[in-house]
């Protein structure tokens, strides 16, 4: 309280001795982001932080416009050019865009044009994808390419001309379409390196033993801007997508749509996903659907721009020192972020293994807040030279789980603030047991089976949908069977009584008695659930379906030796070796016992006779099943094996049918690669010689 008070009473001079105070650290800092963006093209801080700093600065110079720099960043574009280049003015200023971070930002773009406007009606909005490459201006004389730029400082910009002219989608000469150009035009637009090249390129700099590109982006401007050893290859690889003519438009354009039509008859690629929309809800759909394809597309991109279509009504609008008031750049959510590794923590996962997660300050990254996110393993780990106290950048592309992908090395500190080492412990932080890495191996595991980590996992592993599914069995419930010690190994599970039940937390007698219900419903199920019930390592329900077609019974899998069951077609020595080790314990085969002796059961594979089969309408046919059928799978599958065919789980050359479901999606497309007939449920139903 007592600051606070002290605070609000500050003299309005010191207060306003510390805006300006922040307001040059802002300058200064965005100042040197911009070097390391534009000049140096290796930036160190995300898109997002840089777009803060920025909003942050313009924020407190609207509070207070007196004490504006006039060198600020935020009436600037880019920075100064490089020495080394020769420099020529841009024929207009090329200008950078304002950003609207969201819909609301987006809505209330569209709301200040229709003021400034006075139009109530929908203004048609040009929308375009927001291409993350580096920006250039294309001046053409006499119809011939004279000169490139890269943007520069906005007014003057770096001649690299000469690099421009290895990119094979920049025309040296205008087709002359519909509209003849003027006699000097200039053409603005984008150089990107598409996705496909930049991951070709950074494989043959890594077998050169080069540094890779960060980003497509760096790789895109770093080779615009190479002033010695020209890397042709690399030039070659870029793409010039253009989106405006900035000067020398023809005056028969009355759009923005019609000067990309234009642009492509003049011989430029535009972007495909160029459209024109109507009005803001359309506007906020089409970006919508646009973050939906981005991660499909071949260039990258970061957002939409939208620009008021009718050419008009743009110098109507006209522009500010910095950016048009007719455009916006509607930014997709930041799919990198920076935040603090707070620590790092060893989680034991069923199979014992030891990971180290991340505990993160909680950071907003791809529109979710991610606060933990695995590291997988201490090699990973001293790769990435990740430390506890570092600041790190998380990434969070499209669906993928989010990553830590790499430290930020030049924020380190040192001294007694200098971030801490870690190592994976020694001993399992849950049962204390040493922790084991073989030699070849990255994982650090505990080697105790009956570990109650461990326990928790195959007990959670064992209820979960595909293995028994035991309803009602959820993880709360199972901490506390385990921590009390009701449940030491699987089979305690099925042995446990009414009265135990009763005395745990959060359990009545009705939840009780539906928890032994859903048990006993368990115990009946089939060799395959039953095998991946046991949690074997590598034994998921695929592997689980051939061990159990392959050896139709317990007893004579039990029996099995290694080979045999690297005999089985589908199963290879890494699993072979899991499933005979496994039933070589004699922990195991007891609990195994045990299982069956409370009552696990299931029934015996239907005997074929080998005559019914070898004769059958479908023998020595192979099919995959896919997509959604009328029917379980299951139920089509004994029936092509009951007429003497074969089921296997993926398509290959050996596949003869495939037979598609409904939203049947990869192995569609594989069969139809490798032109494996695709059969309908009807087609299947007729072939097996039923209605
Ligand atoms: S129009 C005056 N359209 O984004 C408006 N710019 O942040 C000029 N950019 O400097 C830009 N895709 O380098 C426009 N479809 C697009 C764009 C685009 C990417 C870049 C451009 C611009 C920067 C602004």
């Amino acid at each position: 309280m007592a600051t606070g008070g002290k605070a609000a009473r500050k003299p309005a001079k010191k207060q306003s001795d510390s805006v300006k105070r922040r307001m040059a650290q802002l300058a200064d800092e965005l100042e040197q982001h911009n070097r390391l963006y534009y000049l140096e093209d290796r930036p160190s801080i995300s898109d997002a932080e840089y777009d803060a700093l920025f909003r942050e600065l313009q924020a407190l110079e609207a509070e207070h416009p007196e004490l504006v720099l006039a060198e600020s960043p935020t009436l600037r574009v880019g920075t100064p050019p490089a020495d080394g280049f020769e420099t020529h003015a841009h024929l207009s200023p090329m200008l950078s865009l304002d950003n609207a971070m969201d819909e609301a930002e987006m809505r209330a773009f569209v709301d200040r044009i229709a003021r400034m406007l006075d139009r109530s009606d929908p203004i048609p909005l040009a929308a375009e994808p927001k291409l993350d490459g580096a920006g250039v201006e294309l001046i053409y004389r006499g119809g011939k390419l004279e000169r490139g730029l890269t943007r520069g400082d906005g007014t003057v910009g770096e001649d690299v001309t000469a690099n421009l002219k290895h990119v094979l989608s920049i025309p040296l000469e205008l087709k002359s379409g519909s509209a003849k150009p003027a006699a000097a035009v200039s053409i603005r637009g984008e150089v990107v390196l598409p996705i496909a090249a930049f991951k070709r390129l950074n494989q043959r700099r890594i077998e050169r033993e080069l540094e890779p590109f960060a980003n497509p982006r760096n790789a895109a401007a770093g080779g615009l801007r190479q002033l010695h050893e020209i890397d042709t290859e690399r030039l070659r690889s870029l793409e010039f997508r253009a989106y405006s003519v900035a000067d020398g438009r023809p005056g028969s354009l009355a759009s923005q749509s019609e000067v990309l039509h234009c642009l492509v008859a003049w011989g430029f690629v535009v972007s495909p996903e160029c459209a024109v929309c109507d009005d803001i809800d359309a506007a906020v759909a089409y970006h919508e659907k646009l973050l939906l394809k981005r991660s499909e597309l071949p260039v990258e991109i970061d957002g939409t721009v939208f620009k008021v279509d009718d050419l008009a009504l743009q110098e109507e609008l006209g522009t500010l020192s910095r950016s048009p008031r007719w455009a916006v750049a509607f930014k997709f959510p930041p799919e990198q972020a920076t935040t603090t590794l707070l620590d790092i923590e060893a989680q034991v996962g069923r199979t014992g293994a030891l990971t180290p997660v991340a505990k993160l300050d909680p950071v907003r990254v791809g529109g979710v807040t991610v606060s933990n996110t695995s590291l997988h393993n201490q090699d990973e780990i001293d790769r990435k030279d990740l430390r506890i106290g570092d600041e790190v950048v998380v990434q969070r592309a499209g669906d993928v789980i989010p990553q830590v992908v790499r430290v930020l090395l030049d924020r380190r500190k040192t001294g007694k603030d200098a971030p801490r080492l870690y190592r994976l412990p020694e001993t399992c932080p849950v049962c204390g047991d040493e922790t084991i890495r073989l030699v070849d191996e990255a994982v650090t595991r505990c080697p105790n089976i009956d570990c109650p980590a461990q326990l928790k996992n195959n007990v959670w592993h064992l209820a979960s949908r595909g293995a028994l599914d035991v309803d009602g069995l959820g993880e709360k419930l199972i901490e506390q069977l385990v921590d009390l010690g009701h449940v030491k190994r699987l089979s305690d599970l099925f042995d446990l009584d009414r009265d135990t039940l009763i005395g745990l937390e959060r359990m009545g007698e009705k939840s009780a008695d539906n928890l032994l219900a859903s048990l006993d419903k368990a115990k009946e199920t089939t060799f395959a659930r039953f095998l991946i019930a046991l949690g074997i390592r590598h034994v998921g329900a695929t592997i689980a379906e051939l061990l159990a077609d392959g050896f139709g019974d317990l007893a004579s899998l039990l029996e099995a030796k290694e080979s045999d069951i690297a005999a089985v077609e589908g199963i290879g020595p890494t699993i072979a070796e899991s499933v005979a080790s496994f039933f070589a314990d004699p922990r195991n085969r007891a609990e195994v016992d045990r299982l069956i002796g409370l009552g696990l059961r299931w029934k015996a594979p239907k005997k074929r006779s080998a005559k019914s089969t070898a004769d059958g309408a479908l023998a020595g046919k192979t099919f995959v099943l896919t997509g959604t059928l009328s029917q379980p799978r299951d139920h089509f599958k004994e029936r092509i094996i009951d007429a003497g065919g074969k089921v296997t789980g993926s398509v290959s050359k050996k596949t003869d049918y495939l037979v598609a479901g409904e939203a049947a999606g990869s192995k569609l497309a594989k069969a139809q690669k490798l032109e494996v007939p695709v059969l309908d449920e009807a087609a299947l139903l007729e072939m097996l010689g039923s209605d």
